[in-house]
Formats: C-alpha cells, structure tokens, sequence
C-alpha cells in the first residue's frame, strides 16, 4: 500500500543489478522500483549486510540534497524496504525520456555544461556519488528542442559503503579519483 493506496504494475521498463522498474497502470507520472527478488551472490551478500535499506537510503538521500544540484535527481516520492515510488521522467512532448545508452549519447551543449557542473559541484563539496555519471543510470531529459540536462534516476551508491570491498576508498583522494573516472569515462563515450 502505498500513499496514492494501492498501484497496479502495468509493464517492466528496465532493471539494473539490485532493482527492476515498472510503469504503472492509471498513474502516468511514476513508476516503481523493486528490489530484485533473485539478486547474484555480491549483491546479495550487499543487500543482506551492507544495504540492507538501500531503497529508504536513495529517499533520504534525495530529501537531502543540496538546493544547487536538486534539480538533477529524479525525485522519489515514498519507499520502504520493498519498494521505491519515484516520478517517470518525461521530456517536453510529454514522450518518456531515455537513458544516455538508450538515446545512444547526447549531442547538445547544454547537456554537457550542467553535467560538468554538477561533476566539479559534488568534487568540491565532497559528495561521493558512485554510479551517477553511468549512461544507465543518466537520463536525457529534454526541456525543450535544444535544452537538454542530465537526470539522474538511481543514486543509491554513495561512498565507501557502496563498494565496501574496495577498502583504499576510505580515503577521499581515492573517492575522487574514482568520481573522476566515471565521469570521463561517460563523457568519453556519450559527448557526440
Ligand atoms: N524513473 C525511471 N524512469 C524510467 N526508467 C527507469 C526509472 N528508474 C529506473 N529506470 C530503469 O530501470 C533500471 C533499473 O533502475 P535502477 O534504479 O538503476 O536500479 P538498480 O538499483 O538495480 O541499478 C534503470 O537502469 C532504468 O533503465
Ligand atoms: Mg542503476
């Protein structure tokens, strides 16, 4: 049960390692996230000791965030250890919007600029969000023609507990190096 009371999965529009997400049937405006009931041995082993709240952390997390780079997360309206109930990003025209994979990269000036923006934003401040800057997770969000931004739809791995095998990363130089890889990796591969 939710608080819209109880939502009826319509179809499946895409899963990752931990969740899968589904539209839903007369609410065109969200969709829900699920944690996968058959997670592979790591992420099991993640979920029953590090993450056991993974889907009340990524609310939190956003209820959280600072007011300058809000804007970028796709918000997440309610969650428990189940499920997240989040908003279903949609472009000007009203059409779903894409992941970067998906839209196959992003040729627009406005796009990389915000991305570069909140890049050096989360560096100064020390806000370690692993697996943002990741064409699965980063979506196309198009406000008009030729105004495009980053949308960042899943921002559960934050930090070391993220990735509590990789110890060096208990140091921030290490955070940032690795911060800093993704993004150059993404940019590498998406900026056309
Ligand atoms: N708000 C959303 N709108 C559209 N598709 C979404 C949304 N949230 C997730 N998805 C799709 O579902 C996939 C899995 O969701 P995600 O939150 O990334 O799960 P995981 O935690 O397993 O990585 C995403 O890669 C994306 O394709
Ligand atoms: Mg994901």
């Amino acid at each position: 049960m939710t608080k819209r009371g109880k939502l009826v999965f319509d179809r499946k529009i895409g899963g990752g390692y931990f969740r899968d997400c589904f539209s839903v049937k007369g609410h065109a405006d969200i969709c829900i996230k699920v944690i996968n009931p058959r997670p592979g041995l790591i992420r099991k082993l993640q979920l029953k000791y590090f993450r056991k709240k993974i889907n009340l952390e990524e609310y939190k997390t956003y209820t959280r965030l600072p007011d300058e780079i809000k804007r970028f997360f796709n918000p997440v309206h309610e969650a428990n250890e189940i499920f997240v109930v989040t908003s279903m990003p949609r472009d000007y025209d009203g059409s779903p919007s894409l992941s970067l994979k998906k839209h196959n990269g992003a040729a627009n000036k406005k796009f990389w600029e915000e991305a570069e923006f909140l890049f050096h934003f989360l560096v100064k401040n020390k806000i370690w969000f692993f697996d943002i800057f990741n064409g699965n997770n980063m979506f196309v969000l198009k406000e008009s023609n030729d105004e495009w931004v980053p949308l960042i739809i899943d921002y559960k791995q934050m930090g070391w507990k993220a990735f509590p095998f990789q110890v060096h990363l208990l140091f921030t130089s290490q955070k940032r190096k690795k911060l800093k890889r993704q993004y150059e990796r993404l940019v590498n591969k998406y900026k056309k």
